[in-house]
This record gives C-alpha cells, structure tokens and sequence, in this order.
C-alpha cells in the first residue's frame, strides 16, 4: 500500500462506524421504521456513523421464492400483486409517495414474463428475483430517512461485495464473499452521515446478482463491519438477545447476557434462528463485537458476542434442530477394511448432503443430513440411499430432532448432566455425538419427544441457577405484562367470582362472552364465506349452542359428534354441518350421507369399494397439500407421511371415481394441522385448492380448514385476522366464482376455558420444589402429550407477588403428570386454587377417568348468572 493511501486509510478506520442490521419484520411497519430512525439520530448524536442494513419487508422473500415457479404456470400476477400491496401499505403508512413503486416492480414483471415463454426458473434468474425485496425495502428507507430530516445516502451493496465462484445453484443462491477491508466501501459510505444499504445480496464476478443464502442479512452485516472495521454490529431482530433455549417454546429461557465467538459460532450451527452461522467468522477475525437486540424493546439489554466474554464452563443453551434426517449404515464384513468411509461418504458427497453429526461403532456408522436445508426432495435422499447400498445396508429415519446442550468445556460439566442423562432412559436415542472442538453435545430423538425433553433439561439445567454471571432475565419476566390477549383475559377480573365456585375437583368454566367475541371476530371476515366450528375441540351444549347463534355451522369427525350436534341442536339444517372423518367405517359415511350433512371424503378406495353409498350425493374431497403445519408434529396433518388426506395427483382420479359412483365433487378441502398464527398461512392452501378446482367444473367451495392459533405463551403475537383476511382477496379475486370456507375449532373456545384444580400437598425433593394439585394429565392432557405450555395462576392468592418456584403436578401415577414446569407463583398452600388458562379447547374433550379420578366438571359462565352442568 502507498504512503498516503495508508495514511487515509488508518483515518477512515477511526471512523467509528456502526453496522445496525435489522430483520424482516424490524423493517416491515411503519412504527418500527420510527425506532430505526430514531435510534440511527441517537448514534449520529454520539458521534457514531450508522451504517444500516436491512432484510426484505417479513413475508417478501416468502413471496419472491414462490414467484419463479407460479410463473412458470402465468400464476405470478396475484404474488406480484400481493407483494405491491405490502410495499404500498408501508409507504402510506410512512406517509410516502409511492409513486415509483409501479416502475420498480417492473423488472419483476418482466422476469416473470421471461420465465413463463422460457419455460424454466434457473438459480440465476431466482437470485435476480430474490434480490427484489431488499432493494425495495432499502429505497423505502431512504426515503422515509430523508423525509425526516436526517442526511442518509443509500448504496447499492452489489457495488462492493464481490462473491466467489461456487459450484452449481450455490454459486448463486449461497455465495460466499470475503471479508478483507475494503476502502473503496469506506469512502461510498461517507457521504452523508447515515447509509442505508441491502443485506442478503451480492454480486458474482461478472456482476451478476448473487445471494448469501436464507438468513444471509446478518452475514451481509458482519462482511461489511469487517469490511469497514466498524466498532460494533448491531443485529437487530425481534428477540431480545439470545436465550438459553428458544423462548417461544421455553418462556422461562434465560437470556446469556455474554457470549464469545466459538459459543456462538456453535449456538448458530445448533439451530437457534437468532443468529446465522455464517455471521460469526468476519466479526471474529477482527474482533468486531456483535451486539444482538430487539427493535420492539430498544432498551433490553441483549446479547453481546465479543472476546471479553467470562471463560466459565457451563452449557449456555439447549438448542432443538427440526428436520434432521439419519442415515444408518451397517455392516459386518467390509468395515476392516481400508476405504469404507471414504466410499460412503464419497456417496454423500455424489448426492450433495453434507453431513452433519456422525456415530461410530464396529458394525454401523449413523450420520445425520438435513434434506430440506440442502434443498432436497425425498427422491434425492432415496437416490442416496440407493448409492449406499452398494457398500452396506441402508435405514433411513426422517423427522428426527437433534437435541444440542451448547457450552464452553462442556466436557468438565458431564458429571453435573448426571440427571439429564436419567430423562433419557425412555427415549430412544437414535445418535449422540459430542464435538471435538469440547463446545457441543448433541442427541438425535424422535421429533415427537423434543419439546418435552427440551423443557425438562431446561429445569434441569437453568431452573435453580439463579445466579450465573452470564444470565439475564427469564423471557417470561421480559414480556410481562405478557401481549394483549394473554393479559386482558376474562379471567383477570373475575377471580372473586371463580373463587366462590365449587371446585372439590378439576373443574372447566366456561366464558360465552368469549366464544361470541370470537365468532363475531370470524363471521367478520370478508373473503369467509362460510365458518364451520371444529366442534372436536370443546362439545359442551352452551358452547354449541352460542356458536349457533353466531351464525356459525359444525365440523364433526365422528358419528359420536353428529348425534351429540343434532341432539343438542335439535333444528339444526343439516347443510350447516360439515362431516370429516378419517379411517371411518362405512356405515359411518351411510349415516352421514343418510342425514343429509357435507361429507369429505379423504381416500379413493372409499368410493371405490362403497360407490353404490354415494349415488345422487354432493362430495367434497380433502386434498393433502403436502406439507403439514402445526404447534406440535401430533397436530400436523398434512405431508407426505400424514395419513390424511389424498395427494394432488390423485384428484382427477378420485373425481372420476365420483362421478362413476353417481357423485359430484361439490367441494375441495384441507387442513393443514392445528395451532398456527402466521396469517398468510392458509393462502398457499387456498391457491392450491383453487387451482385444483379450475379443473373440475362442478367444484363451487374450498374448504381451507381450521388450525387458526391463539396466544398461549408471553412473548408471542395474536394471529392477525386482517393479514389472515387480505391474503386470500387474491384469490378471491381470480376465481371469484369459488367460496372460501374455514372450520377452526382452537380459535373459537381455547381463550373462553380455564381449568379450576386445587393444591393439595407441597413437596421438597432434592433440588425441585412440587406443587400437587388435584387434576393432572387426566383432567388436561395437552402438557404431557405435546409440551404444550399454558399460564398457571394462584387464583386464591392473586394479589400477592410470584416469589417462588414450583413444578405444578397431579395425582396420576406418571412421571409426564405435569401440567407446567419450574413456574413463578406466590408461596402455595393446600386447599389454593390453581387456574390453568387458555384450556377451553381440547381440554375437557380429551380428558380420562385414567387412575378412576372423575372426569372434570363444567361450568359455564354467562352474563350475570352461573349454572353447573
Ligand atoms: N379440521 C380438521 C380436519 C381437523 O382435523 C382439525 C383439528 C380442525 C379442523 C380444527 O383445528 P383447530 O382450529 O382447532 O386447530 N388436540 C390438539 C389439537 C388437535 C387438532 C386435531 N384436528 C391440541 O390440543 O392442540
């Protein structure tokens, strides 16, 4: 370097610059766009110079990843269409012009065009179109910047990261730069005080847009902090920092206040979506420190990564990594021999699955992939499996879960994981592998044991360690006051009346002001023809019966629930009700048609073996949409290995079986699975459903299920009804002949319902603290079966503070008789009431006699008067 260059240039690194990276959703309203700018002025006015970079708005690149493919088929435009609108509401509510928005999406339009006379979608093309929502967002931003008064430039970041070349999709779509400083970008950033720049996008040699892969935002971030030498990299997303297991699932995680790199560098690779892996190694390697914050919370404390993190051993977090797939390979006689791992690796590496944890013995080796990250298709993974067999014989065991306990020296704390290791005695380890690095320990389990087993290491780990250094707040004690429905439940202000209740044992009561709200919340939307309630989820008579009055019809999955409807609703029309049943037996479908109500039909050999039971009928037929959803795997009832549903290919078949059997296809349906808030959801559904019905003329309805999700845990957010609404006015739009039809069942009670049980011993053993009540899993089952977490209260001491902690626990003779673990309650005694909230669906329905404890009583709640039933 010449003289004067390195002069200016040992100048420009004292600038000290500040990199704040900020998330999908930290950028997508209007008010949070107020806090970016008002925290950039805070900087400026400290001397600071901020350099921003932003995601996509949440939800853009969703839409941009499907656009590619939907053009293929010239179904583009309602994508397109909805991703305007989200760019224009933002803009109004920015009080924006937002005049160039329609020549900026024009690009867009011509990929699509583009793509549709082509006949192909090539990972270049996809890069360009992904590139769309960060430079959309980054020009809002300017905008809105120098609307305010505050002097901001915005750079073209393409200009100055340079990717390398890769092999194949991953040159474009997960490019790697370097992270050299760069003087070039130091002087383009200082022209004004503020720049705003894209995260996520880079250029190839040739200057063609890449990608740094899903979540690369917060790499962008760390490259252009080294590349600049900033002070600091702030990320910026809508967590507080990193905790010490996912709090949306763990709402006693505790925030780690500190961490060092290699910690991190692990916590990411483990899974927790905080933090992306490949941020780590720029700050890292010039010891950049990298701050994680909340932009709903400005002020919490947060996470800061750095090397001045303390050197103790402990485990930090406890990650879950979904959609681990194991690949077991045994074999006796070639495993002496030299080559044998490099032959089956060499497969892996012929497929494309980098392999992640891997388990030796004498006989078998087991390695874990994730097909999904890897963009994988159960066929690539079958061709690989295919590959090994030449070598040895091949299992393969999809949906595992890897369970990772992440910690500096985690070695010397084995002995004290003495008890976590007892939890392990009746599940099924299918692989362990600790990390050589001392930093991991990881367990493969089934997928439908993780979030229990999550929750009781938890306990384990973190429950009694009030006081490590590196520990803040519990998630839950952040967000309490916990998010608007949690806290305004009805329950808050009607403690007194609960507490003159009979409640000698586990009792339900029952708000109907509640259910009414929530129905009128759903006969509300415009773009809803029809609400049928999954009345599986809470049957009681006065529930059924105000559902009624709200306009709303039934959905029943068993002959038990048509006659308990009609006995209850003796006037009920039978075309207010919905019959969908699985592995039902004939005679069941016969009733049904024979009654008059909808049946849906979810397998072709129903009507082709009992074709003479629907002749003359209307039918509609539940489609697997091939992916399933849902809070909890138990619950996710679509994909590929669910046992409902028939798949898309098999629609025209089964619409000729129909009409064979004298039937029409009437209607189409599916649901997904249950316990969702992410609004937009239910659209992918609908298209699905609507571009099936196009070619079956008699179709008029699609039923997009139920599944609609409530507020359980503090820090999550209400499913919004209005983005639910808006993401199908598309659809609507192109087939307007089509109704749209809904049947949740969760929605409409889980928030009317609490379970009333009564403390009947304490107990101190060892290091846990118990709190008996007098209803377990068998008066509410959802905690033991699916981890599910629901608020639990002292009633009878309300108004006294939370001071101690206790694992509340019932009578039945299992260890999973929990009903919440390690929760902050005020000093219990016998004879309290204990409320469990949130439990008006699937609770009572799904309670037992187990161990001949009585069935839990009901009680509903009306205006003024109550009555037992
Ligand atoms: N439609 C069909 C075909 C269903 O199978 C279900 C629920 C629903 C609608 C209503 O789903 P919802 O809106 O309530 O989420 N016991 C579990 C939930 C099981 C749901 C089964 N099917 C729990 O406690 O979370």
């Amino acid at each position: 370097m010449k003289k004067d260059t390195q002069q200016s240039w040992d100048k420009i690194m004292q600038q000290p610059f500040v990199v704040m990276k900020f998330g999908g959703t930290s950028v997508a309203t209007a008010e949070r766009w107020h806090t970016i700018r008002d925290l950039a002025q805070e900087r400026v006015s400290k001397q600071e110079r901020p350099v921003i970079v932003c995601s996509a708005l949440s939800g853009v690149s969703n839409l941009l990843s499907t656009l590619g493919d939907a053009a293929l088929q010239d179904e583009h435009h309602t994508i397109l269409e909805q991703i305007e609108v989200k760019h224009r509401t933002l803009l109004n509510d920015l009080k924006l012009d937002g005049n160039w928005l329609d020549a900026a999406l024009l690009p867009l339009k011509k990929i699509c065009q583009g793509i549709h006379l082509l006949g192909e979608v090539t990972p270049r093309v996809q890069a360009r179109i992904m590139s769309g929502g960060e430079l959309l967002s980054t020009r809002i931003g300017q905008a809105f910047f120098e609307a305010s008064g505050l002097d901001s430039q915005r750079i073209d970041i393409r200009d100055h990261l340079v990717s390398q070349d890769r092999q194949g999709a991953a040159h474009w779509l997960s490019a790697i730069c370097n992270d050299e400083p760069d003087q070039g970008l130091v002087e383009a950033i200082q022209n004004a005080q503020v720049a705003i720049t894209q995260g996520f996008i880079a250029r190839n040699r040739d200057g063609e847009t890449v990608l740094l892969g899903r979540g690369g935002s917060d790499t962008s971030a760390a490259l252009i902090a080294a590349k600049i030498g900033a002070t600091r990299c702030e990320i910026w997303t809508d967590v507080p920092g990193v905790y010490t297991a996912n709090p949306r699932e763990t709402p006693e995680a505790r925030l780690i206040t500190t961490l060092d790199y290699d910690e991190a560098q692990e916590i990411a690779s483990a899974g927790a979506a905080v933090l992306h892996p490949r941020c780590i190694e720029p700050v890292k390697t010039s010891g950049i420190p990298l701050h994680i914050r909340c932009t709903p919370m400005p002020s919490a404390l947060g996470t800061v990564i750095s090397n001045q993190a303390p050197e103790t051993a402990a485990v930090k977090v406890i990650s879950a990594r979904r959609g681990v797939g194991l690949v077991s390979m045994s074999t006796m006689g070639m495993w002496q021999q030299a080559g044998f791992l490099a032959d089956v690796f060499g497969c892996f590496k012929q497929h494309g699955f980098s392999v992640d944890l891997v388990s030796t013995s004498e006989t078998n080796v087991t390695a874990s992939i994730e097909p999904d990250k890897a963009f994988k298709t159960d066929h690539n993974v079958q061709q690989l499996c295919d590959s090994l067999r030449a070598f040895c014989r091949v299992q393969y065991i999809p949906d595992c879960v890897a369970i990772s306990l992440v910690g500096r020296h985690i070695r010397a704390i084995i002995h004290r994981l003495g008890p976590a290791f007892e939890l392990f005695e009746s599940e099924k380890i299918l692989l362990v592998s600790q990390a050589a690095s001392d930093l991991n320990l990881t367990f493969v389990v089934e997928a439908s044991q993780a979030e229990r087993l999550v929750q009781k290491l938890h306990v384990l780990l973190f429950g009694d360690h009030e006081d490590g250094e590196h520990l803040g707040p519990r998630w839950r004690e952040t967000f309490d006051p916990a998010p608007a429905r949690i806290n305004t439940a009805w329950w808050r202000d009607a403690a007194d009346r609960l507490l003159m209740l009979d409640v000698s044992e586990p009792t339900y009561v029952y708000d109907l002001e509640t259910v009414s709200r929530q129905g009128k919340a759903l006969t509300q939307l415009t773009q809803i023809k029809r609400v049928f309630y999954a009345m599986k989820a809470n049957d009681h008579p006065q529930i059924l019966t105000q559902i009624e009055q709200e306009g709303i019809g039934f959905e029943a999955v068993s002959r038990g629930e048509l006659e308990h409807l009609f006995a209850t609703l003796p006037g009920l029309l039978p075309e207010r009700v919905l019959f969908t049943p699985n592995f039902a037996s004939r005679d069941d479908y016969e009733h049904a048609l024979d009654i008059g109500v909808w049946v849906n039909i979810d397998n072709v050999e129903v009507l082709e073996k009992w074709r003479e039971i629907f002749k003359g009928h209307e039918i509609l037929l539940r489609v697997d949409p091939g992916q399933g959803r849902g809070h909890h795997t138990h619950v996710q009832t679509g994909g590929k290995r669910s046992k409902f549903g028939i798949t898309a290919n098999e629609v025209p078949t089964a619409v000729k079986l129909a009409q064979h059997a004298g039937a029409i296809v009437c209607g189409l349906h599916a649901h997904v699975g249950s316990g969702v808030r992410d609004p937009e959801a239910w659209r992918s559904t609908a298209t699905l459903l609507a571009s099936l019905a196009e070619d079956i003329r008699t179709v008029r309805f699609i039923n997009i299920g139920g599944g609609l999700g409530v507020v359980e845990k503090p820090g999550e957010f209400p499913l919004d009804l209005e983005i639910f609404d808006n993401s199908l006015k598309p659809i609507h739009a192109a087939h307007p002949h089509l109704e749209v039809w809904i049947e949740p069942g969760r929605f409409l009670v889980a928030e009317s319902g609490v379970l009333l049980t009564r403390v009947t011993q304490r107990k101190r053993k060892v290091d846990r603290r118990y709190l008996g009540v007098n209803g377990g899993m068998n008066a509410l089952i959802r905690p033991a079966l699916y981890g599910a977490w629901h608020e639990i209260v002292n009633l009878s001491k309300h108004a006294e503070p939370a001071v101690e902690r206790v694992t509340i626990v019932g009578p039945i003779c299992e260890s999973g008789d929990t009903l919440g673990y390690d929760r902050l309650l005020p000093v219990s005694e016998e004879g309290d009431v204990i409320l469990v909230a949130t439990a008006g669906a699937y609770g009572r329905v799904m309670s037992s006699g187990y161990n001949r404890r009585p069935m839990p009583a009901e009680i509903i709640i009306e205006n003024r008067h109550t009555s037992a039933t």
